[in-house]
């Protein structure tokens, strides 16, 4: 059986199969992982500083091929797309620690961008843009500029982005890194509240406290390797 119907018959979205990860002769990111994350499920990854969680999400995004093992998405087989760009546009919504937002474009602007290549109409990006932004709670900063937003409005703008292509995968990566800790517990809770409402499936890299009360499964990474997992705070089915 392929590798990809044995997936699919477990109902795995993503599934990181002995993947190995170096960087030149001295650095082994990833030490053959073994991951999967079902769909709709809810996953935190933590781990020290340097543990390979970023590599990890960069693989699963297919920015870069792991040296050994494979990676799933869905039916994709991520390693060996003839077009890597495509398969993000359409499967994979990211929010990193630097919202990355057009700084010459407003709000509703920034959150149109994923939809160029697939919605023809500008009106009904447009409108699907500031659906996005509604759902979280922007609504009265739609023209606004990313330099007349404060941080926290920026990383809801910058989710507001990612989700607005209803990705089958979202990818954070330390989301609220760089906010205050007012603002992480707001952002953290619409990614949370947001992705479980669309079913989106999610690898969350974060180091807030009350980020494991939010999520299905914590897995806990060290040195390239996975050290452990528990039950999240969100579990609701035993494992
Ligand atoms: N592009 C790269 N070139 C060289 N080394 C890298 C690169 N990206 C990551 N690394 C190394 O791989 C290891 C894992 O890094 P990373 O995945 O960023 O960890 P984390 O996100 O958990 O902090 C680290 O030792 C880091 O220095
Ligand atoms: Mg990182």
């Amino acid at each position: 059986m392929a590798l990809s119907e044995a997936a699919r018959d477990g109902g795995a979205e993503v599934l990181v199969e002995g993947v190995t990860k170096r960087f030149g002769k001295r650095v082994t990111a990833l030490d053959d992982i073994t991951l999967r994350v079902d769909a709709g499920e809810f996953v935190l990854l933590t781990g020290p500083s340097g543990s390979g969680k970023s590599t990890l999400l960069n693989l699963i995004a297919g920015f870069d091929r792991p040296d050994a093992g494979r990676i799933l998405v869905g039916d994709a087989s991520v390693g060996d797309l003839d077009d890597p760009a495509r398969f993000r546009r359409e499967t994979i919504g990211f929010v990193f620690q630097l919202h990355h937002l057009l700084a010459g474009l407003t709000a509703e602007e920034n959150v149109e961008v994923p939809l160029i290549p697939s919605v023809a109409r500008r009106a009904e990006r447009l409108e699907r843009a500031r659906a996005a932004l509604h759902d979280v709670d922007l609504d009265g900063r739609l023209t606004h500029l990313p330099a007349e937003l404060s941080g926290g409005e920026r990383q809801r703008v910058a989710l507001a982005r990612a989700l607005v292509g209803r990705p089958r995968v979202l990818l954070a990566d330390e989301p609220t890194g760089a906010l205050d800790s007012a603002a992480s517990t707001v952002v953290l809770g619409l990614l949370a509240a947001l992705s479980r409402r669309s079913g989106t499936t999610v690898l969350l890299v974060s180091h807030e406290l009350d980020a494991a009360q939010h999520v299905d499964r914590v897995v806990t990474m060290r040195d390239g390797a996975i050290v452990g997992e528990r039950a999240g705070g969100a579990r609701t089915v035993p494992a």
